[in-house]
Protein backbone atom coordinates (compact mmCIF):
# COMPACT_ATOMS: atom_id res chain seq x y z
CA UNK A 1 0.00 0.00 0.00
CA UNK A 2 1.20 3.47 -1.10
CA UNK A 3 0.30 6.67 0.58
CA UNK A 4 1.52 9.99 -0.25
CA UNK A 5 1.80 13.46 1.60
CA UNK A 6 1.70 16.67 0.22
CA UNK A 7 2.94 19.79 1.92
CA UNK A 8 1.93 23.29 1.41
CA UNK A 9 3.58 25.11 3.87
CA UNK A 10 6.58 27.21 2.76
CA UNK A 11 8.02 25.88 5.93
CA UNK A 12 9.52 22.29 6.44
CA UNK A 13 9.54 21.61 9.85
CA UNK A 14 6.78 23.96 11.70
CA UNK A 15 3.31 23.15 12.06
CA UNK A 16 1.96 21.67 8.88
CA UNK A 17 4.60 19.89 8.10
CA UNK A 18 4.73 18.14 11.60
CA UNK A 19 1.03 17.11 11.16
CA UNK A 20 1.55 15.89 7.72
CA UNK A 21 4.49 13.73 9.16
CA UNK A 22 2.79 12.85 11.94
CA UNK A 23 -0.14 11.24 9.26
CA UNK A 24 2.37 9.73 7.38
CA UNK A 25 3.96 7.93 10.36
CA UNK A 26 0.50 6.59 11.52
CA UNK A 27 -0.05 5.30 7.78
CA UNK A 28 3.53 3.71 8.17
CA UNK A 29 2.21 1.86 11.56
CA UNK A 30 0.06 0.00 9.35
CA UNK A 31 2.67 -1.02 6.75
CA UNK A 32 2.02 1.72 3.91
CA UNK A 33 4.99 3.22 2.09
CA UNK A 34 4.90 6.78 2.64
CA UNK A 35 6.78 9.55 0.44
CA UNK A 36 6.14 13.47 1.04
CA UNK A 37 6.77 16.30 -1.48
CA UNK A 38 7.28 20.12 -0.24
CA UNK A 39 4.95 21.92 -3.26
CA UNK A 40 7.29 24.88 -2.57
CA UNK A 41 10.89 23.17 -3.71
CA UNK A 42 8.62 22.52 -7.31
CA UNK A 43 8.27 24.72 -10.09
CA UNK A 44 4.92 24.99 -11.59
CA UNK A 45 1.82 26.88 -12.20
CA UNK A 46 -1.83 26.00 -11.14
CA UNK A 47 -4.65 25.44 -14.15
CA UNK A 48 -3.90 27.32 -17.07
CA UNK A 49 -7.69 26.98 -18.89
CA UNK A 50 -6.20 25.05 -21.71
CA UNK A 51 -8.83 22.85 -21.65
CA UNK A 52 -7.29 19.77 -22.77
CA UNK A 53 -8.45 17.78 -19.76
CA UNK A 54 -11.53 18.31 -21.21
CA UNK A 55 -11.22 18.26 -25.08
CA UNK A 56 -13.67 15.68 -26.58
CA UNK A 57 -11.51 12.63 -27.95
CA UNK A 58 -7.96 14.52 -27.28
CA UNK A 59 -5.25 12.43 -26.01
CA UNK A 60 -5.14 14.71 -22.61
CA UNK A 61 -8.62 13.69 -21.62
CA UNK A 62 -9.11 13.36 -18.06
CA UNK A 63 -5.65 14.13 -17.32
CA UNK A 64 -3.30 17.20 -17.18
CA UNK A 65 -1.51 18.01 -20.09
CA UNK A 66 0.55 20.42 -18.35
CA UNK A 67 4.55 19.58 -18.33
CA UNK A 68 6.48 20.12 -14.78
CA UNK A 69 7.56 19.45 -11.78
CA UNK A 70 4.05 18.14 -10.87
CA UNK A 71 3.70 16.28 -13.84
CA UNK A 72 5.37 12.53 -12.05
CA UNK A 73 3.81 13.46 -8.46
CA UNK A 74 0.29 13.59 -10.29
CA UNK A 75 1.06 10.33 -12.38
CA UNK A 76 1.82 8.87 -9.00
CA UNK A 77 -1.90 9.57 -7.79
CA UNK A 78 -3.06 7.02 -10.36
CA UNK A 79 -0.93 4.55 -8.30
CA UNK A 80 -1.44 5.34 -4.79
CA UNK A 81 -4.35 4.19 -2.07
CA UNK A 82 -3.70 7.24 0.54
CA UNK A 83 -2.86 11.07 -0.37
CA UNK A 84 -2.36 13.46 2.63
CA UNK A 85 -2.64 17.08 2.25
CA UNK A 86 -1.42 19.64 4.22
CA UNK A 87 -1.80 23.31 4.43
CA UNK A 88 -1.52 26.61 6.47
CA UNK A 89 -4.91 28.81 6.03
CA UNK A 90 -3.55 32.23 4.22
CA UNK A 91 -5.71 34.69 4.92
CA UNK A 92 -8.57 32.36 4.92
CA UNK A 93 -8.08 29.48 2.72
CA UNK A 94 -4.56 27.08 1.37
CA UNK A 95 -1.91 28.37 0.27
CA UNK A 96 -1.67 29.85 -3.16
CA UNK A 97 1.20 26.71 -4.33
CA UNK A 98 -1.60 24.37 -2.32
CA UNK A 99 -4.30 26.02 -4.51
CA UNK A 100 -2.55 25.71 -7.50
CA UNK A 101 -1.73 21.72 -6.50
CA UNK A 102 -5.51 21.41 -5.86
CA UNK A 103 -6.29 22.60 -9.80
CA UNK A 104 -4.40 20.86 -11.50
CA UNK A 105 -5.04 17.33 -9.35
CA UNK A 106 -8.80 17.95 -9.33
CA UNK A 107 -10.03 19.70 -12.45
CA UNK A 108 -8.82 16.88 -14.85
CA UNK A 109 -10.59 14.77 -12.77
CA UNK A 110 -13.98 16.42 -12.50
CA UNK A 111 -16.72 16.48 -15.18
CA UNK A 112 -18.18 19.25 -16.17
CA UNK A 113 -21.87 17.64 -15.81
CA UNK A 114 -24.87 18.53 -13.57
CA UNK A 115 -23.94 17.42 -10.88
CA UNK A 116 -20.42 17.55 -11.46
CA UNK A 117 -19.11 13.71 -11.72
CA UNK A 118 -15.29 12.22 -11.17
CA UNK A 119 -13.21 10.91 -14.33
CA UNK A 120 -11.19 9.55 -11.65
CA UNK A 121 -11.37 5.43 -12.26
CA UNK A 122 -10.36 3.80 -8.50
CA UNK A 123 -10.69 5.03 -4.63
CA UNK A 124 -7.96 6.85 -2.92
CA UNK A 125 -8.37 7.79 0.84
CA UNK A 126 -7.60 11.09 1.11
CA UNK A 127 -7.01 13.47 4.12
CA UNK A 128 -6.45 17.66 4.53
CA UNK A 129 -4.96 18.54 7.68
CA UNK A 130 -4.80 22.60 8.32
CA UNK A 131 -2.33 24.32 10.81
CA UNK A 132 -4.54 28.08 11.50
CA UNK A 133 -3.05 31.03 13.77
CA UNK A 134 -6.40 31.59 14.53
CA UNK A 135 -7.95 30.03 17.33
CA UNK A 136 -11.39 27.73 16.24
CA UNK A 137 -14.31 30.59 17.18
CA UNK A 138 -12.49 33.20 15.38
CA UNK A 139 -11.79 30.89 12.40
CA UNK A 140 -15.59 29.62 11.99
CA UNK A 141 -16.60 33.05 12.60
CA UNK A 142 -14.64 34.10 9.61
CA UNK A 143 -15.92 31.41 7.36
CA UNK A 144 -12.66 29.61 6.79
CA UNK A 145 -14.80 26.76 7.80
CA UNK A 146 -16.18 27.00 4.63
CA UNK A 147 -13.37 26.81 2.39
CA UNK A 148 -12.31 23.74 4.45
CA UNK A 149 -15.72 21.87 3.99
CA UNK A 150 -15.48 22.56 0.38
CA UNK A 151 -12.23 21.16 -0.13
CA UNK A 152 -13.83 17.99 2.00
CA UNK A 153 -16.17 17.80 -0.52
CA UNK A 154 -14.13 18.18 -3.36
CA UNK A 155 -11.95 15.27 -2.00
CA UNK A 156 -14.94 12.99 -1.92
CA UNK A 157 -16.47 13.86 -5.08
CA UNK A 158 -13.33 13.37 -7.12
CA UNK A 159 -11.75 10.28 -4.95
CA UNK A 160 -14.96 8.90 -3.22
CA UNK A 161 -13.55 9.48 0.42
CA UNK A 162 -12.29 12.35 2.46
CA UNK A 163 -11.70 13.14 6.14
CA UNK A 164 -9.97 16.81 7.64
CA UNK A 165 -7.86 17.42 10.42
CA UNK A 166 -7.81 21.17 11.67
CA UNK A 167 -4.84 22.60 14.07
CA UNK A 168 -6.26 26.19 15.84
CA UNK A 169 -4.26 28.65 17.34
CA UNK A 170 -1.26 27.74 16.28
CA UNK A 171 2.63 28.67 17.17
CA UNK A 172 3.67 30.95 14.59
CA UNK A 173 6.98 32.40 15.76
CA UNK A 174 10.44 30.65 17.22
CA UNK A 175 10.59 33.56 19.55
CA UNK A 176 7.47 35.84 19.78
CA UNK A 177 9.82 38.87 21.37
CA UNK A 178 11.65 39.88 18.20
CA UNK A 179 8.30 39.75 16.08
CA UNK A 180 5.79 42.87 16.18
CA UNK A 181 2.52 41.21 16.92
CA UNK A 182 0.28 42.61 19.87
CA UNK A 183 -2.68 40.64 18.62
CA UNK A 184 -0.78 37.28 19.68
CA UNK A 185 -0.20 36.62 23.34
CA UNK A 186 3.08 34.90 23.50
CA UNK A 187 1.98 32.93 27.00
CA UNK A 188 -0.94 31.47 25.88
CA UNK A 189 0.35 30.88 22.08
CA UNK A 190 3.23 28.82 24.27
CA UNK A 191 0.76 27.04 26.50
CA UNK A 192 -1.23 25.64 23.38
CA UNK A 193 1.80 24.92 21.83
CA UNK A 194 2.94 22.48 24.35
CA UNK A 195 -0.92 21.13 25.88
CA UNK A 196 -3.07 20.96 22.71
CA UNK A 197 -0.38 20.53 19.65
CA UNK A 198 0.85 17.22 20.83
CA UNK A 199 -3.24 16.09 20.56
CA UNK A 200 -2.90 18.00 16.92
CA UNK A 201 -0.16 15.55 16.60
CA UNK A 202 -1.66 12.58 17.45
CA UNK A 203 -4.71 13.17 15.98
CA UNK A 204 -2.73 13.65 12.61
CA UNK A 205 -1.54 10.30 13.25
CA UNK A 206 -4.29 8.48 13.97
CA UNK A 207 -5.78 9.92 10.76
CA UNK A 208 -3.14 8.23 8.82
CA UNK A 209 -3.72 5.04 10.39
CA UNK A 210 -7.16 5.00 9.70
CA UNK A 211 -6.85 5.96 6.11
CA UNK A 212 -3.91 3.46 5.81
CA UNK A 213 -6.57 0.48 7.28
CA UNK A 214 -9.79 1.48 5.66
C1 LIG B 1 0.65 35.16 4.58
C2 LIG B 1 -0.03 34.58 5.80
C3 LIG B 1 -1.40 34.67 5.92
C4 LIG B 1 -2.05 34.08 7.00
N1 LIG B 1 -3.41 34.14 7.07
C5 LIG B 1 -4.06 33.49 8.06
C6 LIG B 1 -5.48 33.47 8.09
O1 LIG B 1 -6.17 34.04 7.25
N2 LIG B 1 -6.08 32.79 9.10
C7 LIG B 1 -5.37 32.13 10.06
O2 LIG B 1 -5.96 31.50 10.93
N3 LIG B 1 -4.00 32.13 10.06
C8 LIG B 1 -3.34 32.79 9.08
N4 LIG B 1 -1.97 32.78 9.04
C9 LIG B 1 -1.24 32.03 10.09
C10 LIG B 1 -0.89 30.61 9.64
O3 LIG B 1 -2.02 29.92 9.17
C11 LIG B 1 -0.31 29.82 10.79
O4 LIG B 1 0.79 30.51 11.33
C12 LIG B 1 0.11 28.42 10.39
O5 LIG B 1 0.53 27.71 11.53
C13 LIG B 1 1.26 28.46 9.39
O6 LIG B 1 1.65 27.17 9.03
P1 LIG B 1 3.13 26.62 9.40
O7 LIG B 1 3.18 26.63 10.89
O8 LIG B 1 3.20 25.27 8.82
O9 LIG B 1 4.09 27.56 8.77
C14 LIG B 1 -1.29 33.41 8.00
C15 LIG B 1 0.11 33.36 7.88
C16 LIG B 1 0.73 33.94 6.80
C17 LIG B 1 2.25 33.86 6.69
Amino acid sequence: MKAIGINGSPRKKWNTATLLEKALEGAASQGADTESFHLYDLAYKGCVSCFACKTKGGKNYGRCAARDDLTPILKKVEEVDVIILASPIYFGTVTGEMRSFMERLLFPYMTYTDPPGTLFSGKIRTGFLYALGAPEELARERGFDKHIAANEMLLKLIFGNSETLCSFDTYQFEDYSKYYAPRWDPEKKAKRRSEVFPDDCRHAFELGVRLARS
